[in-house]
């Protein structure tokens, strides 16, 4: 596991801003078809686990963006920043976000499960509530998931697994992975950590 350095900066009103905006479009849609594998993190403690890392890295990817906050105060940090979504209305809101409140920051439809990825049956589960038909989005961002220095994810709790054989077989040794849970809060790892 990563440790991860102490306290970063205070966010700027900006930012701020964002999140209450984010909030009203979920209080606003959150009973939308869209809408229903969405729920979000907390933003206060994403940002400065991200701050905090300013600096060590360069790009960086959400795998199920939603509404496109963590990437958007990702790219206001200096990371090129990118989000990937499976849902195109939540994509929609991102690029609007995005316009509002970080324009560097650059969305695309589809799934964060790469079309090279072996499908392991210790992780495999028909009851994963992260869609795992979707068709990967990686050629829509012209990168592969190796070119990221650091993905972020909020994964279900019985879907770790999966994201980090993901990240095991298509990202690189040293890929950082950033994951935010409701009860443990930020872990940064690094891929080639054990369980
Ligand atoms: C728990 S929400 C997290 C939202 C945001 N990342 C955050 O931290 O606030 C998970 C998001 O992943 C999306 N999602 C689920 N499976 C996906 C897939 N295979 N590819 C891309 N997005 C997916 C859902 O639609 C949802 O918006």
């Amino acid at each position: 596991m990563e440790s991860l350095p102490p306290a970063g900066p205070e966010p700027d009103l900006k930012t701020r801003a964002l999140w209450i905006k984010a909030r009203e479009i979920w209080d606003r849609c959150d009973d939308q078809r869209a809408f229903r594998a969405f729920v979000p993190a907390d933003y206060e403690e994403v940002y400065q686990a991200l701050a905090r890392l300013k600096g060590r890295l360069a790009t960086v990817l959400e795998w199920g963006s939603g509404l496109g906050v963590v990437t958007i105060m990702a790219s206001n940090l200096g990371f090129e920043a990118y989000g990937i979504e499976h849902e195109p209305q939540l994509v929609e809101w991102s690029r609007k976000l995005a316009k509002e409140f970080g324009p560097r920051a650059q969305f695309v439809t589809g799934s964060f499960i790469p079309r090279e990825y072996e499908w392991n049956p210790r992780t495999a589960d028909e009851s994963f509530r992260s869609d795992v038909d979707a068709e990967p989005a990686y050629d829509g961002l012209d990168m592969e998931l190796r070119d990221f220095d650091l993905v972020y994810a909020f994964p279900w709790p019985d879907e770790q697994p999966l994201c980090r054989d993901i990240l095991r077989q298509c990202g690189r040794k040293n890929t950082l992975f950033l994951t935010y849970d409701a009860r443990e809060g930020c872990l940064l790892r690094r891929v080639s950590d054990r369980d």
